[in-house]
């Protein structure tokens, strides 16, 4: 409950004043007004004036030392019966037209809360201007004359011209391609006995969210399939406020310390001379900062790792990185790390099929994401979280407030606390996905910060970005940033203002607002109040110094075939960079990581191994574990279904109808997403004399946006296939990515004349030939198609 103060003295009696004293807004009596009054300004003055004597001074005042007050703040002093004239900000506001409406409902900011509120449709109305002037002609602008000159009267026209004109922001400095859906959270048990968060407290519970998945260095127009990081943000409308957890989807970052963003970020975006590349590491600043930074070279590692080439936004796991704390209704803290883990599985491309896709369809991930939510196949994950306590901490062979550090599986297994389903879609790309306003900084009660150097930087970041971003400090009053729970505060103006605010006071304490909005005292956010008593230094501590047991820890987790993507990647990356001794400190680095590694990479590159760089640290700590089988890919296969995958189903004239349509039925009954794929799109004539409509073709469709291909039997359609080298690149990249293949009867010929080796005892799984019936064989080709991809198939160079 708010503190209420005394009750203060009532006026003299016998003191008299003209009521209409009570009518100017500038000097006043001495003594507030005869109470028998009945002039409205007068009886207003009186309720002031009564309930500004209820506070005759702050009694929170004295309480607001020490450290009882810094744990556990008392609440702010109300005026018990604040009388509602005396909170308006007029009288007048008891009228009412259309537009004005009424006065503010007690307590209530109507600026925030659900997007109802700002939800627009024009079925069935007419076009206006934005003064709501309906406009007769939109085809015209106002001539002198049918030939005559423009008229610079016409204000519909300069009206929609100036608009056009400003349609865009800034993008985001960092993370500006992204894509973002709405859905929401559900808690499978509480975890009160950690955290007092509210999304949290029950098992069931639902709470609201937005999440956009974002590449980092490409610009907003860039592909979406560049190898770089993924974020994954996450922004929770509690009942007790936003909470957004910003994260990526690798569990560490390539940095220590806050200071060194700006250099990261400069390093990795086109170079400065000429804007080139676009979307990519690959090029000369980005490595040459990286291997002067040797505590990148753990996240070195998920870089070029197939992570970085997500097969879909939601085949990836997610990460919050920083070690975070929890804190409970009793003020007792845990350190905690949140994880994201996809229903899906977690999957990726190959680098050559992301290539190929980044040219035929940059919008590969934004598609799929938004494709996969309006067919209802929601995507889901499981947010998972790794408790452990200070004391735990302080243990381990590395430091948790280091962001290039995870804390192994084996060591804190990571516990399912509750799912994010994503099942939204926003109606305008704009209003929502782009002028959504993600913060590290937004954190609820019973979530707190650690001293994580790298989270510091970041608490400040994310809006002094988003203030010239979005135009102001007021984004957070966008429908999209905008809370569930109320907002109530005495900040105020500033551009693009919304809320319109009731009342005079417009600070605290106040007497004159009824001493609201009030402090909640511990109901409230209270920071965890960890002790500190350090000198003030510029430094690092020295655990911070040891870098590479974790990169090794991670490439010795990785099966062969995901250890050869890494140095393929490195291969491919350093080969762009055009300064031999940047390329040089590269492999010299990861010798301290890895040999082997770094023994391929020389080799990839035809350059001599050279020595090992020197390390910070030279006696490294001991690492508690060599392995971890949770990082790779394989650990994580998902449902082991086929819904969402997309096949193609190739056909020509001549193609057996029947079991196309066998093979297309069964796959769609497992909640695949099928599509015929022929020369050109419509009909095409099938062996039996029925038609196909195919809805995709060799060329606007090539094999990299499929997971798996099906070519019927038909000996005339195989004929034409064969002939048009669309196909035979169709099926050689669905092989060379390691995709599942289906070749029904004559359809193996299209297979041999691709190139394709096509053996009956093959230990390649991905590759069916059938001689047989439609029905069988797509049996098989759903249980290949469920592994994703077949890498047994891999041969460097490659042989298709
Ligand atoms: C000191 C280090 C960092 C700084 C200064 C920083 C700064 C920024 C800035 C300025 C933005 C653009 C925000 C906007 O315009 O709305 C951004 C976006 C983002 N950052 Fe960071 N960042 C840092 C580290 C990280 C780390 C470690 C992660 C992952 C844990 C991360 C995840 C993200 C994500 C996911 C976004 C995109 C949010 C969205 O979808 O709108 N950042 N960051």
């Amino acid at each position: 409950m708010p503190t209420s103060p005394p009750t203060g003295k009532a006026p003299r009696p016998g003191q008299k004043s003209a009521d209409s004293a009570f009518k100017n807004t500038d000097s006043g009596p001495a003594l507030p007004p005869d109470p028998a009054s009945r002039e409205p300004a007068a009886q207003k003055a009186g309720n002031t004036a009564r309930m500004a004597q209820e506070m005759p001074y702050n009694p929170t005042k004295a309480k607001e030392h020490g450290r009882e007050n810094a744990t556990s703040p008392l609440p702010g002093a109300v005026t018990p019966s604040a009388p509602r004239d005396a909170l308006a900000s007029t009288p007048s506001e008891a009228n009412h037209t259309a537009k004005y409406g009424d006065a503010a409902e007690s307590g209530v900011n109507a600026a925030g809360g659900s997007l109802n509120r700002v939800r627009a449709d024009s079925s069935g109305q007419t076009l206006t201007t934005n003064q709501g002037v309906t406009v007769s002609d939109n085809q015209n602008s106002l001539k002198a004359g049918l030939r005559g000159p423009a008229l610079l009267k016409d204000f519909i026209l300069r009206e929609k011209i100036t608009h056009f004109d400003h349609e865009r922001i800034p993008e985001r400095v960092v993370h500006a391609r992204g894509s973002g859906a709405h859905g929401y959270f559900e808690c499978y048990e509480p975890l009160t006995k950690y955290t007092r968060a509210s999304i949290f407290a029950e098992k069931g519970k639902i709470t609201p969210l937005f999440t956009r998945f974002s590449t980092v260095a490409g610009e907003r127009g860039s592909k979406d399939t560049a190898r770089d990081v993924r974020g994954f943000a996450v922004k929770f409308y509690t009942d007790e406020g936003n909470w957004d957890l910003v994260g990526n989807n690798m569990p560490v970052f390539f940095i220590q310390d806050a200071m060194k963003f700006p250099d990261l970020v400069h390093a990795v975006k086109p170079e400065p001379h000429h804007a080139m590349p676009q979307a990519a590491s690959a090029h000369d600043t980005y490595w040459d900062f990286v291997s002067l930074m040797p505590e990148s070279t753990h996240m070195l590692m998920w870089q070029m790792s197939d992570r970085a080439i997500p097969r879909s936004f939601r085949m990836m796991q997610g990460f919050g990185v920083h070690t975070f704390r929890l804190v409970n209704e009793a003020g007792q803290s845990v350190f905690v790390k949140f994880h994201w883990d996809p229903k899906l599985g977690t999957h990726s491309l190959v680098w050559d099929e992301a290539v190929k896709i980044g040219g035929a369809d940059p919008d590969f991930n934004r598609r799929d994401l938004w494709e996969a939510i309006d067919a209802g196949d929601y995507p889901e994950w499981e947010l998972g979280v790794q408790i452990f306590t200070e004391e735990e901490a302080e243990k381990y062979s590395f430091d948790v407030l280091d962001a290039t550090k995870i804390v192994p599986e084996e060591l804190v297994p990571v516990q399912p606390v509750g799912r994010m389903v994503l099942n939204r879609n926003p109606d305008n790309f704009f209003a929502e996905t782009e002028q959504v306003a993600f913060c590290a900084a937004h954190v609820v009660p019973g979530i707190d910060f650690t001293n994580d150097p790298l989270l510091a930087g970041r608490i400040h970041s994310y809006v002094d970005t988003q203030i010239s971003r979005l135009g102001g400090p007021n984004f957070h009053e966008l429908p999209i940033n905008a809370p569930l729970a109320p907002v109530h505060n005495n900040q105020r103006d500033g551009m693009h203002r919304q809320a319109i605010h009731r009342g005079r006071a417009s600070y605290e304490p106040n007497s004159l607002g009824g001493g609201c909005p009030f402090q909640a005292g511990t109901a409230g956010f209270v920071s965890f109040p960890e002790p500190v008593q350090q000198d003030e230094v510029r430094g690092k501590p020295e655990k911070f110094a040891e870098h590479y047991n974790q990169a090794r820890l991670f490439y010795e987790s990785q099966a062969p075939f995901e250890q050869q993507h890494i140095a393929d990647a490195f291969r491919f990356e350093l080969s762009k960079v055009t300064v031999a001794a940047v390329r040089e400190r590269v492999v010299s680095m990861l010798r301290n990581a890895s040999e082997d590694l770094a023994s391929k990479v020389a080799e990839g590159l035809g350059m001599p191994l050279p020595e090992a760089m020197p390390k910070a640290l030279e006696r490294s700590p001991e690492p508690e574990i060599e392995q971890s089988p949770r990082l790779s890919l394989t650990a994580r296969p998902g449902d082991g279904g086929i819904r969402t995958r997309k096949v193609a189903i190739m056909i020509a004239a001549g193609t057996d109808g029947a079991s196309a349509w066998t093979i297309a039925n069964a796959l769609q009954a497992e909640g695949a997403v099928v599509r015929f794929v022929g020369p050109r799109i419509g009909p095409i004539a099938t062996s039996d004399g029925d038609q196909i409509d195919a809805d995709a073709s060799l060329e606007n469709q090539p094999a990299v946006l499929f997971d798996g291909v099906v070519v019927p039997d038909g000996a005339d359609a195989i004929g034409i296939l064969v002939a048009d080298g669309r196909a035979r690149e169709f099926i050689q990249d669905q092989y060379r990515h390691c995709k599942t293949i289906l070749a029904l009867g004559n359809a193996a010929t299209l297979l041999t004349q691709s190139g394709i080796e096509v053996t009956p005892n093959s230990q390649d799984k991905g590759l069916l030939i059938s001689a047989g019936g439609a029905k069988e064989a797509t049996q098989k080709f759903i249980q290949a198609l469920a592994k994703h991809r077949h890498f047994e198939r891999e041969t460097l160079p490659p042989k298709v």
